[in-house]
């Protein structure tokens, strides 16, 4: 089982977007994935129309009142399976702040996963803010997965995020988290921004930045209100085929490197 972070500390990027869309792609491909909704305002829990759930998220867990495997709800997809969140979560940032362990919590609250194999992949969908559940993330995660938006800015909110992992390192409270994948999302064809922005990131970041971009699309805005992930909502363009690529090229980046060998097309 592999922790992944989708963080980053701007809003509306699409970590959200991409957790739940990479998240049933994954499915779709056969891994089992768990998404957990770490963010108060719960887009990805509404995003599986599951809205409106009380005293279901990760607040009591993190508190030490229950346990994370308790919190569990399939999604209409096989495979993929979420821990909603609510507002109670907002309420969690300040009581585990108080705590003495406030930056492990996460990390203590997920060791029941850890022992059965039930998932290949666990998703923390972060909060926009650098608060107390974000950190606990970045504390809990193996990797940290960082979608950015074709824009402007989009270097310099990396730079951040680096420094960002470099202090959770000195900190100690996760020596292993790297920034392992950074996904360019929002992606618009019709500017030649978008294609600037990407070949700069790529520049300085390499082979860290996923080989697919995810176009700008305006029916991955609306799969949410319906409560379905684009492979549901509209299964056959181009932001349901990018996020199935990214879930292919997710799946050959955590393959051990004789499995990887294997796949490689023969010459
Ligand atoms: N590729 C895309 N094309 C068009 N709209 C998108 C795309 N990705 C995300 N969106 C839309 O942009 C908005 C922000 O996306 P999303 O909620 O995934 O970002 P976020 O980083 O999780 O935001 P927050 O920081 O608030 O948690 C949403 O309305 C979403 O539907
Ligand atoms: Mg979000």
């Amino acid at each position: 089982m592999r922790i992944v972070a989708i963080a980053n500390q701007k809003g509306g990027v699409g970590k959200t977007t991409t957790a739940v869309n990479l998240g049933a792609a994954l499915a779709e491909l056969g891994r089992r994935v768990l998404i957990i909704d770490l963010d108060p305002q719960a887009n990805a829990t509404s995003s599986f129309g599951l809205q409106g759930v009380e005293d279901i998220s990760l607040y009591e867990p993190l508190l030490g009142g229950a346990l994370v495997t308790e919190k569990i709800f399939p999604t209409q997809r096989e495979g993929l399976f979420i821990v909603p969140a609510d507002l109670d979560l907002a309420g969690a940032e300040v009581e585990i702040a108080r705590m003495p362990n406030h930056l492990t919590r996460l990390a203590e609250t997920l060791k029941p996963l850890q022992e059965d194999e039930t998932f290949d992949f666990v998703f923390l969908d972060c909060p926009p803010s650098l608060g107390i559940l974000m950190s606990n993330a970045l504390a809990a995660a193996d990797e940290l997965l960082t979608p950015i938006q074709c824009e402007y800015f989009a270097l310099e909110g990396l730079v951040k995020i680096v420094r960002l992992v470099e202090q959770v390192r000195d900190s100690g409270a996760n020596k292993r988290l790297e920034l392992a994948g950074i996904v360019m999302t929002m992606f618009d064809g019709r500017t030649n921004l978008s294609e600037q922005v990407v070949a700069e990131v790529r520049q300085h970041f390499g082979e860290r930045v996923y080989e697919t971009v995810i176009p700008r699309s305006v029916r991955l805005s609306e799969a949410p209100s319906f409560g379905k992930s684009i492979l549901e909502y509209a299964p056959s363009g181009a932001a349901a085929q990018a996020y199935r690529a990214l879930a292919r090229e997710f799946i050959q980046r955590h393959s051990p490197p004789a499995a990887r060998a294997l796949e490689a097309p023969e010459q």
